[in-house]
């Protein structure tokens, strides 16, 4: 199977065929009229619950379902056939990329040869992938809980009234992600040169950034903790997975097309090659990452899903230029020019939070927090350990020793919130022989320049140390009571990038 490179292979894409379809890509070989109007009449992935509550038998929602149904009878009539449902979260399982920066477009690619499958096995060649608006309708949408239907599943941790904390899905957390314009803190780090991407990174170097750490990873354990599919690598066997995946997608391509954040130019995001998917028709595929930044502009597009009032950049690209921003991409590179570090272990439980506090030089944090808009103030989590009981999140204040549970997420000194979306069997599988010793570790970075520039706007910094506190809370009604998390090491950073 030929790789599909948009930004080099030309003679590819006169042949068409692919991830964007023989049309998309003549486009790109000197264009025709048929093409721009299959471009412009892309499928629209939408809201649906909103579709539900206008019609819960809106075409969309029964293509879905039959699509689900059809897919899970080829696991019994077809057992080898990779578009099956437990095929589709065998690929999850065996392949998932997280904790890294790939983990966008590995998804990316993931939901548009799902989203085909469903449509060739279907017949309903307008079937877009509808996606699941936490922010706007923080419980598992409702055409997901009518048990005779394909799209329920038994295996979940919450109940059709359940909601997701606003420490993750909110309006402010969600405008403090999308007003990140660096890609890494946005999405998640370069991965270390060498690494296996589907083991626990290497114990000190921190992974995930805010998108994935807060409404990726919390909304999987909000629905699936303790015990449930989405809890674990095995996740799609949930179809609220592809609609969570979704608006994760859409909020990727708002930050991009709206705001107009670039995602890295690294060669080493841009050339990388995912080669887990098939296609519709049960053939591999291999999509380069370079390929998929064009998905939203040529294969799908979204209704909105902007969050609050983010204003988008003044001048909103359009037509070539868009595409041209989009495939240009900018440096994400975050040169750490002062680290203030504590090296501790810190223990917190639900019910016990913890404080410790990070000494900083007042005069470098003065500085971060009247520089340019290239400057952040990078607070790292590190050498985390995953706990074995993963059914809850931790919030993180700042100079607020006394943060409990009961302290509201809407108080200026809270930075942000963590979880654990792990799957220790997933890893054990890939891990083979090398047993690794003790727990595996973690880390979560946050940008938490717009708090502390708060505080001190507030008047409530002392420029001398930063009070970190931690405060564990179970992720629903459900969940565990006793829960706790270990750290090693924390950091304060400036870094330009
Ligand atoms: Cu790879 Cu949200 O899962």
């Amino acid at each position: 199977m030929e790789p599909i490179d948009l930004l080099s292979r030309r003679d590819f894409l006169i042949k068409g065929a692919g991830a964007l379809g023989a049309a998309n890509l003549a486009l790109w070989a000197g264009g025709c009229e048929s093409c721009v109007q299959q471009i412009q009449n892309r499928p629209t992935r939408k809201n649906i619950q909103t579709l539900w509550a206008a019609n819960p038998s809106d075409p969309i929602i029964t293509t879905y379902k039959a699509a689900v149904t059809a897919m899970k009878a080829l696991d019994t009539s077809h057992p080898t056939d990779p578009r099956g449902w437990q095929h589709q979260a065998n690929i999850h399982f065996n392949s998932c990329l997280h904790r890294n920066w790939l983990w966008l477009p590995w998804h990316r690619v993931y939901l548009l040869y799902f989203e085909r499958i469903c449509r060739k096995l279907t017949g309903d060649d307008s079937f877009a992938l509808p996606y699941w608006n936490w922010n706007s309708h923080p419980a598992v949408p409702d055409p997901f809980w009518d048990t005779s239907s394909s799209l329920y599943d038994p295996n979940r941790a919450v109940t059709q009234t359940d909601k997701a904390d606003a420490s993750y899905i909110g309006t402010t957390v969600l405008q403090n992600i999308l007003g990140e314009t660096n890609f890494e803190l946005f999405a998640s780090l370069k991965p270390q040169a060498g690494q296996n991407l589907h083991l626990p990174p290497p114990p000190d170097s921190p992974t995930e950034g805010m998108l994935e750490s807060q409404p990726h990873d919390n909304i999987h354990i909000f629905v699936g903790c303790p015990g449930g599919d989405m809890c674990g690598f095995h996740s799609p066997l949930d179809p609220v997975f592809y609609t969570h995946h979704c608006m994760l997608d859409c909020l990727w391509a708002h930050w991009n097309i709206d705001l107009g954040n670039a995602n890295t130019n690294d060669s080493d995001w841009t050339n990388y090659s995912i080669t887990d998917f098939f296609d519709e028709n049960g053939n591999p595929v291999t999509v380069a990452v370079a390929t998929t930044v064009l998905f939203p502009i040529l294969s799908y597009q979204y209704e909105p899903c902007s969050i609050g009032t983010t204003q988008g950049s003044q001048k909103r690209l359009q037509g070539k230029q868009l595409e041209q921003f989009l495939r240009t991409g900018a440096p994400s590179k975050l040169e750490f020019v002062q680290r203030f570090e504590l090296r501790q272990e810190v223990a917190a439980a639900v019910g016990k939070p913890a404080t410790v506090a990070v000494k900083v030089e007042p005069g470098a944090l003065r500085s971060a927090l009247e520089a340019d808009v290239r400057t952040r103030l990078v607070l790292t989590v590190a050498e985390v350990e995953v706990p074995e009981r993963r059914d809850f999140f931790v919030r993180v204040f700042l100079n607020k020793p006394d943060a409990s549970g009961e302290t509201p997420i809407d108080d200026p000194h809270y930075a942000g919130s963590f979880a654990f979306f792990f799957d220790e069997s997933a890893m054990k599988n890939h891990q083979g022989a090398t047993e690794m010793p003790g727990r595996p570790k973690t880390g979560f970075l946050v940008d938490v320049r717009p708090t502390l520039t708060r505080l001190s706007q507030g008047g409530s910094l002392s420029l001398g140390e930063v009070a970190v506190s931690f405060v564990p809370v179970p992720s629903s009604p459900r969940a565990a009571p006793s829960a706790q998390v270990k750290l090693g090491r924390l950091e304060l950073a400036v870094a330009r990038f």
